[in-house]
């Protein structure tokens, strides 16, 4: 990863015992360490409601590192460097009283960059933000980190934004979604808007049909509480999977300047077609798991998973068809789908070019496939361009050639996660890779309509069998415009 400087920091990490801090961000901040990215000036004071002394919080980091680093990253020399920057305090975020240590500390350095990281559920944003103000703890350089969800509709979103907006300056928010730090979704700008040759090819003249999918192999697992008051809508497709539609769909901005190309994004949310009422039932499908083989091992459906009740209707799957109404992309469809319990752990984004006009070659029709770009996020970074070529020998025969189009990576050496790319961002005061108050809101708007719909719905999502491609209802999305979702398997 290149190294950019970043200045003299204290980051408190609200919800440091949490699984996200101590799988995700502690290891993101201790790579950016050993990497000699991190200034002498850098202190990680991580904060809950747990009674904790310094020692005790740093044998959980040290604990939970040994599962989340690999050994051979982990030497000692980095990991004392890292060590010394750990502190912890107990604070429990909607208590006033135990703000008053935070602040001692803080104060220490009180011109020092702040990075307030809020690591815990959304109802604690307001309250958190209240507090720091309350305590003198909120400077110029205060920044404060929002982990997605924000709320759990387009109500409670701006009710928890304009709680923490009423302290804290738009510029000062950072609301992280972690699909744009990934290299290949900030590879798929440099592609688009650094070459002559995809640009004037991005639109609807010659792309077919865009295609964005995220599917994990894992259940619901111990997030039940969290996620059947969630589902894959609100969890996934508002956050994630719109934000890489954006990336995919906007306008090429004047600069990288944060609002520049935040102001594209915005509007291509603002151009979608809105589904509303019974439209919801024709352009999107939900779906819920059902028991099933996954390896070796027979699974619960999702209805009989630990404390979910067994007349549940939160989806585990949704599939939609999105249309986008502007010049660029009028009549291209994109086909959106995440979902539990897929045979394969994937997310990738697929750009299908239309078929060449008059076919030469392979007039059988067997040879000659339309151009695909494929930008794949997991579980293997990287962008692939299919294209068409000529088979060695005397005959015309076609065959189908792949283009690496990422970097590739030596075997030995640590990828960096997006957290890292993110964290350095939010230090740096950088923040073209996070969300703005107004994108936020307009995803929630869009997908408000098709939750109400299904809120007021006595239909249940379809069943899938576990580790199946979800619901039949989702392959005839696509075979009704006679498209099929692209089901490669490649790990
Ligand atoms: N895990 C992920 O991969 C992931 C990914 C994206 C987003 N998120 C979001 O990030 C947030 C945290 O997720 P998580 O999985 O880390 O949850 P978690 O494992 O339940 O951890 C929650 C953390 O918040 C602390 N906490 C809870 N109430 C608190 C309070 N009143 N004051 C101070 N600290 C408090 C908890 O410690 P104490 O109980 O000791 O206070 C714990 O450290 C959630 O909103 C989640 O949706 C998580």
């Amino acid at each position: 990863m290149k190294k950019t400087e970043v200045p003299a920091f204290d980051m408190v990490v609200f919800g440091a015992t949490g699984d996200l801090a101590m799988r995700k961000l502690i290891p993101a901040l201790f790579y950016r360490c050993r990497d000699g990215q991190l200034p002498d000036d850098g202190r990680i004071i991580g904060a809950s409601r747990g009674d904790l002394s310094r020692d005790e919080f740093i044998a959980k980091v040290r604990e939970a590192s040994d599962r989340f680093i690999p050994r051979k990253f982990c030497e000692q020399e980095a990991w004392d460097r890292f060590e010394a920057r750990l502190d912890y305090l107990k604070v429990d975020a909607k208590n006033g009283d135990d703000y008053a240590a935070l602040a001692n500390v803080l104060n220490e350095a009180p011109d020092r960059v702040r990075v307030i990281y809020l690591a815990t559920g959304s109802s604690l944003f307001g309250p958190v933000c209240e507090h720091l103000k309350a305590h003198g703890v909120v400077t110029p350089q205060t920044r404060v980190v929002l982990e997605k969800p924000l709320g759990n509709d387009l109500e409670s979103a701006r009710a928890i934004n304009d709680r923490v907006c009423s302290i804290l300056d738009e510029a000062q928010v950072y609301r992280i979604d972690h699909y744009l730090g990934k290299e290949p979704v900030q590879n798929l700008m440099v592609l688009r808007f650094g070459n002559i040759l995809f640009e004037s090819l991005w639109h609807r003249k010659y792309i077919d049909h865009i295609q964005i999918s995220v599917a994990e192999t894992v259940g619901v697992e111990g997030r039940v509480e969290f996620y059947d008051n969630t589902g894959a809508m609100r969890d996934m497709v508002q956050s994630h999977l719109l934000q890489l539609l954006c990336i995919v769909a906007m306008e090429p901005p004047s600069s990288v300047d944060p609002d520049a190309v935040r102001d594209e994004k915005l509007k291509v949310l603002r151009s979608m077609r809105p589904i509303e009422g019974r439209d919801v039932d024709t352009m999107v499908v939900r779906g819920q798991y059902r028991k099933g083989v996954v390896g070796t091992e027979m699974v619960p459906g999702y209805r009989d998973e630990e404390r979910v009740s067994s007349t549940s209707s939160t989806e585990t799957f949704v599939a939609m068809k999105v249309m986008i109404d502007n010049w660029r992309w009028a009549q291209v469809p994109f086909y959106v789908r995440t979902g539990k319990r897929m045979p394969r752990r994937t997310s990738e984004i697929l750009v299908q070019f239309k078929d060449v006009p008059h076919s030469l070659f392979d007039r059988d029709g067997r040879g000659l496939q339309p151009n695909q770009l494929v930008i794949r996020l997991q579980p293997k970074e990287g962008i692939r361009l299919r294209v068409s070529g000529k088979r060695l020998g005397t005959g015309m025969s076609v065959r189908p050639l792949e283009l690496n189009l990422g970097e590739n990576q030596r075997k030995k050496q640590h990828v960096p996660d997006a957290y890292e790319r993110l964290l350095m961002d939010a230090i740096s005061g950088n923040a073209t890779l996070f969300v703005r108050r107004d994108e936020m809101e307009a995803a929630w708007r869009w997908i408000q309509p098709i939750i109400d719909h299904w809120e007021e719905s006595d239909d249940d999502p379809y069943p899938y069998v576990s580790s199946t491609s979800g619901p039949n209802a989702a392959a005839a999305l696509l075979a009704k415009d006679q498209r099929a979702w692209d089901e490669e398997a490649e790990e």
